[in-house]
């Protein structure tokens, strides 16, 4: 049942535009051989995310980007010597339901499954995500110029200077944010943590853009439907975190 509601969904969505709420994850699972049969892990990607790529040595970062909802769901895979910048292999498209090479030796399984408030049973994705939106206003006043998301459950990302991963704590309060810097895997002994309080308004630049910033919590789960509350007015982050912020991905 659950599963004819998100394919019939899948059909829609090529004819429909998503709505802003309504969110595709990419559902991978790694297998050792190609023939898909031994697996070794499964992850749920977001769409468009530049993951650090744990899986070898040989670059970076990866990142799947869904291109394709007619039918089968299309994947380009992309994997990059940086943080999603300088591509190392021509991209490929993978499809659904296939065995399909991945990044590091690995076989692949992958599908989309949906993230929506309105989405209910076993094939919604449950991922829950943090939004960081950059204001040219100071009090996050008008509408966010730049907008940044990120998984929250520990995920090790790449950005411009080694990895990065963020989590969430269960009463959705504080968004922490930890960089692992000049490492590769999101690890070492260089690391550099924040913790910022979730739906507060952080100023930034006094004279120039952008004036302020927000982080907001997207959960799906059943007791934290798309909760986002306002966090306590006595979190400040240096001013010297604003360049190690912005510098996180191409705006
Ligand atoms: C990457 O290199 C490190 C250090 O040389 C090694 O320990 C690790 O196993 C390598 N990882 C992969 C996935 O090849
Ligand atoms: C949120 O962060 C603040 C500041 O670091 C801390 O005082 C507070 O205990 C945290 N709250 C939770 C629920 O983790
Ligand atoms: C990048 O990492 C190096 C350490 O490896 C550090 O000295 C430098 O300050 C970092 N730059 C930023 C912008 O965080």
């Amino acid at each position: 049942m659950a599963k004819a509601i998100g394919l019939g969904w899948l059909l829609l969505s090529s004819v429909l535009r998503l709505s802003a709420s309504d969110t595709l994850d990419i559902d991978v699972t790694l297998y050792v051989d190609g023939n898909c049969i031994t697996a070794y892990t499964s992850m749920l990607l977001l769409d468009d995310g530049c993951y650090a790529n744990m899986y070898t040595n040989l670059t970076k970062a990866f990142k799947l980007k869904i291109v394709g909802f007619t039918g089968v769901s299309r994947y380009d895979l992309y994997d990059y010597t940086d943080a999603c910048y300088s591509q190392f292999s021509p991209k490929r498209t993978l499809v659904s339901g296939k065995c399909e090479r991945f990044v590091g030796g690995y076989y692949a399984s992958l599908k989309s499954r949906l993230r929506s408030t309105t989405c209910v049973g076993e094939s919604c994705s449950r991922l829950a995500v943090t939004t960081q939106r950059f204001f040219s206003e100071a009090n996050c006043m008008g509408l966010p110029y730049m907008i940044y998301t990120y998984p929250v459950q520990n995920e090790c990302m790449r950005w411009s200077n080694g990895t990065q991963a963020f989590r969430v704590d269960p009463t959705t309060t504080n968004v922490t944010q930890v960089d692992y810097l000049a490492n590769d895997k999101c690890n070492g002994d260089q690391i550099r943590s924040y913790v910022m309080s979730v739906g507060y308004c952080y100023e930034l630049y006094p004279d120039e853009v952008p004036r302020s910033f927000k982080w907001d919590v997207e959960r799906y789960d059943a007791t934290t439907v798309g909760q986002a509350r306002l966090g306590g007015p006595s979190v400040f982050l240096p001013l010297l975190a604003a360049p190690v912020l912005l510098g996180h991905q191409e705006f």
